[in-house]
């Protein structure tokens, strides 16, 4: 019989876990080959003028065509992409001296974190106690006292890959289509959307945080930076997370992206100390009118339709569970995990040596803590 948690919401109400400020550690990016650069090449820079600050929350008489060049675009092929962890991987093998303990002159022998994975993980379990419809599967793998956690697509997630229809993949392209409108790549220049989109670019954050009792280091991709911010750059509240969305037209519409897009971008950008969400809000052609800024802290606010603590809480409950089940310090050991929304629970099963699902190359177990333990 395998380890199982339940997933009901009502179970993870009560007070709002304990949550570190997360700290940012380092950074990196990816070409739009997905090539590996230890820099922040790719960083973007908001440059919406500051004449029409978002700040105060709309702003209206845009008309932002996110068709332009759109057959130009440079696609990331996702189905050609195994990527795992690699690339926050390769930044921890070039940052193993930034694990050190403070006051410790010893070899490294451990990172000294319970967890490792990407920020999309930890949202996805933050938003599984309100998730009916998408299953998830996660694996993860023990080694020197730390657990690494990855997603993989399930049986369901390729098979809609395999169906997408050409108006779906325009619509994922008017997502990366709107980051240029919003943002240029350097502090003092203005975006230019007169150029075809590089999708498979990316610039990706390293932080470390504290859930509960566990201890995270995770990689998150950032859209950018607002270069006239003030905000503490060991911290993440210079940055935006800029996202699409169709203008709601009625309160059924209102309601649906309160229930379900309001609590993945409250998530999302939650997780990594980002305050401000800006929207564009386009039409079924793909052109924005209207900007919206949220503020991340007010997003909860503005709807019952979920809980913020539920969502901490159960993602505190889920590390745990892990924690107690994926044991050992074998880099090649998986454990896989699974929730599927109408069994409400989330079941743990040891694969054993997983190729097919696994998490540490040879690589990277080679090139970290060289020196073989001492016990
Ligand atoms: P929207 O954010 O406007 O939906 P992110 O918001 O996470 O920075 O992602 C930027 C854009 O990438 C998205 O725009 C969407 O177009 C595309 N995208 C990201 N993840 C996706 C996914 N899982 N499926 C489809 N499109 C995705
Ligand atoms: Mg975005």
């Amino acid at each position: 019989m395998d380890a199982c948690l339940p997933v009901i919401a009502s179970k993870y109400g009560g007070n709002f876990p304990y949550f570190r400020q997360p700290v940012k550690v380092g950074e990196f990016s990816l070409d739009d080959t997905r090539q590996f650069h230890h820099d922040s090449s790719r960083q973007k820079y908001m440059s919406w003028p500051s004449n029409k600050s978002l700040d105060s929350g709309e702003s209206t008489g845009v008309y932002f065509d996110l068709n332009l060049l759109i057959d130009k675009a440079v696609k990331k092929d996702d189905s050609q992409l195994d990527e795992r962890l690699d690339n926050l991987l390769k930044w921890i093998v070039r940052n193993q001296s930034k694990f050190q303990v403070k006051g410790y002159k010893g070899e490294l022998n451990s990172l000294s974190t319970n967890f490792v994975c990407y920020r999309g993980l930890m949202t996805k379990l933050m938003v599984t106690p309100y998730e009916n419809r998408e299953p998830w599967i996660i694996c993860a793998s023990k080694w020197r006292d730390t657990i690494y956690l990855c997603a993989f697509d399930t049986e369901e997630k390729q098979a809609e890959r395999q169906r997408e229809t050409d108006r779906q993949r325009t619509m994922t392209s008017w997502g990366y289509k709107f980051e240029q409108f919003m943002m240029a790549d350097a502090a003092d220049s203005e975006a230019n959307p007169h150029v075809p989109v590089l999708e498979g670019e990316e610039f990706c954050c390293v932080l470390r945080s504290r859930l509960g009792s566990h201890s995270l280091v995770y990689g998150a991709e950032v859209d950018g930076l607002d270069p006239h911010h003030t905000g503490d750059p060991s911290t993440m509240a210079r940055f935006v997370e800029l996202k699409t969305s169709r203008e709601v037209d009625n309160q059924r519409q209102r309601n649906t992206l309160r229930r379900f897009k309001m609590l993945k971008w409250w998530a999302q950008s939650f997780l990594v100390g980002i305050e401000r969400v800006v929207v564009g809000f386009r039409d079924d052609d793909g052109v924005v009118h209207r900007l919206h800024a949220y503020s991340t802290r007010q997003l909860p606010k503005d709807q019952d339709f979920w809980s913020p603590a539920v969502c901490m809480n159960f993602a505190d409950a889920l590390l745990s569970f892990v924690a107690r089940h994926v044991t050992g310090d074998d880099p090649r050991a998986v454990w896989r995990l699974d929730f599927r929304p109408a069994e409400r629970r989330v079941t743990c099963t040891p694969l054993g040596r997983s190729q097919r699902f696994r998490l540490l190359p040879d690589w990277y177990t080679e090139q970290m803590f060289p020196r073989e333990l001492v016990t």
